[in-house]
């Protein structure tokens, strides 16, 4: 039995209450600033996802918004949504200590986004896919905010990386990625209304540091070839909306 949106929140509620190991090692909103590593794929992402500046970015189940220092400098304006209330807590801590002036958050579910019909320019998730219940929903109400020819950029864990799979078949509320909210049916989802272009890259926050950086090095060399760059952490799906 995967989560149902009520128990998403609790559980993400829980991570930053008992303030869990998940936490300081997933969702610390400095954890650019702890982690350099992390800081510069981070930062090669996203300079790679959004070369030109976005007018408005909206970032769908944006957690703590450890990444808004940077992705902010993508965007004209950035806004935020998820549905954990603490989680939206510590980014709005976030975003005032880095004065991150053209960022905002507030709570709503994807399911039905606080916004017109064609009024965002960009719509980016990080990690948030897996977790929806109702995939083909969420996706829909993506493409009705987008304006036409909008983009939405979903970066999401590999499920063929070894590490990835086991981190997830350990957490429950993490089933979706096993169960089948994965690249063999994620895109298949969008492309009803995106055009989706697939990239795999080495992408990871969580247990990346200078103690593991060797490891990550390794990973990188081997997953640099065909067919093995199908083993890397992450994949994104860079999704252009269809009229
Ligand atoms: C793995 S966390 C990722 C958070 C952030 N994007 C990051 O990478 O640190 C998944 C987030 O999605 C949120 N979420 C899950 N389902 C949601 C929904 N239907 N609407 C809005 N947020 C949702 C959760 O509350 C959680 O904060």
């Amino acid at each position: 039995m995967l989560y149902d949106l009520k128990q998403i929140g609790a559980h993400y509620r829980k991570v930053i209450e008992a303030k869990t190991d998940e936490f300081y090692e997933r969702f610390d909103p400095f954890i650019l600033d702890k982690r350099p590593m992390v800081r510069e794929l981070v930062r090669k992402t996203f300079e790679r996802n959004f070369p030109d500046k976005v007018p408005v970015l909206l970032d769908v189940g944006c957690g703590t918004c450890f990444y808004f220092p940077l992705l902010a400098q993508h965007a004209e304006r950035l806004m935020g949504v998820d549905v954990c209330i603490p989680m939206l807590d510590v980014a709005q801590e976030l975003i005032a200590a880095k004065q991150l002036g053209n960022c905002t958050v507030r709570e709503s579910s994807a399911m039905e986004l606080p916004f017109e019909d064609q009024s965002i320019d960009v719509v980016h998730s990080w990690d948030f896919l897996h977790h929806v219940p109702d995939v083909n929903k969420a996706i829909a109400e993506v493409h009705r905010v987008l304006k036409p020819g909008g983009r939405y950029v979903a970066v999401e864990p590999n499920v063929l990386n070894p590490s990835i799979a086991w981190y997830h078949a350990r957490r429950r509320a993490e089933w979706g990625l096993i169960k089948g909210k994965n690249q063999f049916f994620l895109p298949r989802a969008l492309r009803r209304k995106f055009d989706v272009d697939i990239r795999y890259d080495n992408t990871i926050i969580s247990f990346l540091n200078e103690r593991t950086k060797g490891l990550w090095k390794a990973v990188d060399g081997f997953t640099s070839f065909w067919p093995t760059k199908y083993l890397r952490f992450r994949y994104m799906m860079d999704c252009v909306k269809r009229a």
